[in-house]
């Protein structure tokens, strides 16, 4: 693990401008720095990052959070990958805490399987460059393939010779563990070589490792399965794994796009060619993890399917997945009987640059003229493509895209928007509820957030933005007060004063707490209540890099006022007399405290009406009537005076 005074100095060090500006191009504007988000699909920039709060917030999608939030969620990082990778930007030496033993055996475990992937790699190498029947089999192979010698070597090509048990025996002598060697597949239950006769393709993970092999047999015989792989083990998840990725991933950055192949040596021979942005699920169809791994460099997906693929249709069902994920997804279909590796060989570099310029096509459209095509004049072949298609539209959570598909999938089938849209909201608010079940379920203090279904204003899509919080009873009062206590909270109370807002805030709050409606606001003033406690002020980082997304978002929410950003700054308007919101900490503290409280007292009023009114009817307690109507008094005296201060706008 990575030790705590680490972390505090990452997060000492960090700037979450120079971090984002790596993956985002950001103007400046005010105090601030705006970009297009990376996190949805934008025209006009509503991506904000504030160098001095540390923290980026997107107006339009609701993403929030600081430096090692943005990387977790840019390029799909654990906490400690985000960690380590901002140290390593800032040149931050690790120091991490002594493991358990039980992490280390793990650890041990995991290490020793990249040891002896890593032999196993470097002995079918051998065997593909050093054995006779390497060279005169494998080697021949590759060649008659195409593939130059720098591509065999980058790939990490090899070969497995016909002898029984040549390679575990060698992995023997070299003391690699027996159980090792059959776990991770190299070797049979019986110890003999698994990979027998076969050319060898090596799998990396994303950070180069050998994780995995695929043995493709050389045979003509129809019996023998043309490509056997590794089993999955601690190290290999084939879900998670797509191959090429590990040499594809800068060339996918800079491109922009992925190209996605079906098999190894597709990818190998595009790689060779220079098209070093394509990659291969290998075998399975697409999954949401192979999804996510691409979404980490960019949202362009472009598919390339063989010409005389028969399972195409079934492919392209399974591609919903990939328009939820909001990625942009293209098929070219190469012409019949070929795959990329034959037909880049046949036509050249630039003639298969060329065809997939023009051939390519969006996936849904392709869909949709396939599924027209195949229905023909019958009525309810085409009204079962309209649900199809109306399926695939509701997924796609960027509501501009959606219109846009709306448009042109109503032209294809000839019918009207107004029906396809009516239609697709049908799909959404079914979608929703089936959602809404399940947050009820796992969270009691959701609402649905439909928008949907008001087809003039609002016609297309689910609100974008983050999940709303029910609104009951002092919510909004609550709020106010831990707003201020967020933002200002470690400012004096007044200029020249000593007291801070937050010892202000808290003092008066506290005996509140219990009575809080809001669970949310609840937990974070308890959270800022143990910081003041401890260190006589807040911790803003703790809120703002917090691991709970709900306190993350709110806490971000307050410090990334739109108010403050849009009219205060983006008009650049310096307001002479009067002082900016920022800076009017104690009027704002003081206002929102008293509103707060003066809800509070109506609350205890409303209590001690029933209880008198409970107590009216009760023979034998006159006594507590009259303590009751006394404390009930006090509180109508109290009220009525922070009434008058208040003004009356808040008397209800
Ligand atoms: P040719 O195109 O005939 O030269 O063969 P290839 O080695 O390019 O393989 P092919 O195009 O037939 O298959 C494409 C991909 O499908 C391969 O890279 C594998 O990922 C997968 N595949 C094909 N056959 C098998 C098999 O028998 N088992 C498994 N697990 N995967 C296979
Ligand atoms: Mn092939």
């Amino acid at each position: 693990m990575i030790k705590q005074n680490t972390i505090e100095q990452i997060m000492a060090t960090v700037k979450v401008e120079e971090v984002i500006e790596d993956f985002v191009s950001l103007k400046r504007r005010g105090v601030n720095m705006i970009g297009n988000c990376p996190f949805h699909d934008e025209k006009t920039p509503s991506f904000t990052v504030s160098p001095a709060k540390n923290i980026y917030k997107c107006f339009g999608c609701g993403k929030a959070g600081d430096s090692v939030r943005f990387m977790m969620d840019h390029d799909a990082m654990s906490y400690p990958e985000s960690l380590r990778y901002l140290a390593n930007k800032y040149n931050i030496e690790i120091e991490e805490t002594v493991n358990t033993a039980e992490e280390l055996a793990v650890k041990e475990v995991t290490t020793s399987y990249y040891i002896i992937n890593e032999f196993a790699q470097s002995y079918f190498n051998n065997s593909l460059f050093n054995t006779n029947e390497g060279k005169s089999v494998g080697l021949s192979y590759f060649k008659d393939r195409g593939y130059n010698e720098s591509i065999i070597k980058k790939f990490g090509l090899g070969f497995t010779t016909s002898d029984k048990n040549d390679f575990t025996k060698t992995a023997i002598s070299k003391q690699y563990n027996i159980e090792f060697l059959k776990k991770l597949g190299l070797t049979s239950q019986y110890d003999n070589d698994f990979f027998r006769s076969r050319v060898m393709f090596t799998i990396h993970n994303l950070s180069g490792k050998v994780i995995a092999f695929a043995g493709r047999t050389l045979s003509q015989d129809k019996k023998t399965p043309k490509y056997i792989n590794s089993p999955e083990t601690d190290i290999y998840n084939k879900r998670k794994v797509l191959y090429g990725l590990y040499f594809a991933k800068q060339s996918i950055r800079k491109e922009d796009e992925c190209i996605m192949v079906e098999g190894y040596t597709d990818v190998i021979t595009l790689h060779q060619y220079g098209v070093d942005n394509a990659v291969a699920s290998s075998g399975t169809s697409l999954t949401v993890e192979q999804i996510n791994l691409v979404k980490r460099y960019t949202p362009n997906i472009k598919i390339i399917y063989d010409g005389d693929a028969a399972g195409v249709k079934a492919a392209l069902r399974g591609l919903d997945l990939v328009l939820e994920q909001d990625m942009n997804v293209r098929l070219v279909m190469l012409p019949d009987g070929e795959d990329p590796d034959s037909y880049l060989k046949k036509v050249g570099i630039e003639e298969f640059r060329k065809y997939l310029k023009e051939k390519e096509q969006d996936f849904l459209f392709f869909k949709t003229n396939l599924l027209l095509a195949e229905a023909g004049d019958d009525p309810i072949r085409k009204s079962k493509v309209l649900k199809d298609i109306v399926q695939s539209i509701a997924k796609i959570p960027d509501n501009i895209k959606k219109q846009l598909y709306i448009q042109k999938c109503s032209t294809m089938m000839g019918i009207s928007e107004e029906i396809l849209i009516g239609e697709t909201n049908k799909v959404i608010k079914a979608n929703q509820k089936q959602q809404h079940f399940r947050n009820k379920r796992d969270q009691p203090n959701h609402v649905d957030d439909s928008t949907f279904l008001n087809q003039k204003t609002q016609p297309y899509g689910t609100q974008i933005g983050p999940a709303k919080q029910v609104v009951t009873g002092d919510d909004y009062q609550e709020k106010d007060v831990l707003r201020i206590l967020i933002s200002h909270g470690n400012l004096p109370l007044k200029d020249d004063s000593e007291m801070l807002v937050c010892a202000f805030i808290i003092d008066s709050v506290k005996d509140e707490i219990q009575h809080f409606d809001n669970e949310l606001v609840k937990t974070m003033f308890t959270m800022a209540i143990e910081q003041f406690n401890a260190n006589g002020k807040i911790d803003i980082n703790a809120f703002t890099s917090s691991n709970d997304e709900q306190v993350r978002l709110l806490a971000i929410d307050f410090l990334a006022d739109p108010y403050i950003y849009a009219s205060w700054e983006e008009k650049g308007l310096q307001f002479q007399t009067q002082k900016d919101p920022e800076n009017n900490q104690e009027k704002d503290a003081i206002q929102s405290i008293k509103r707060f409280l003066f809800r509070k007292q109506g609350k205890r009023i409303d209590q001690l009406e029933i209880k008198i009114k409970e107590l009216s009817v009760t023979p034998g307690s006159e006594l507590d009537l009259i303590r009751y109507i006394k404390a009930y008094r006090i509180v109508q005296t109290q009220r009525t005076k922070m009434a008058e201060e208040l003004g009356s706008v808040f008397l209800k």
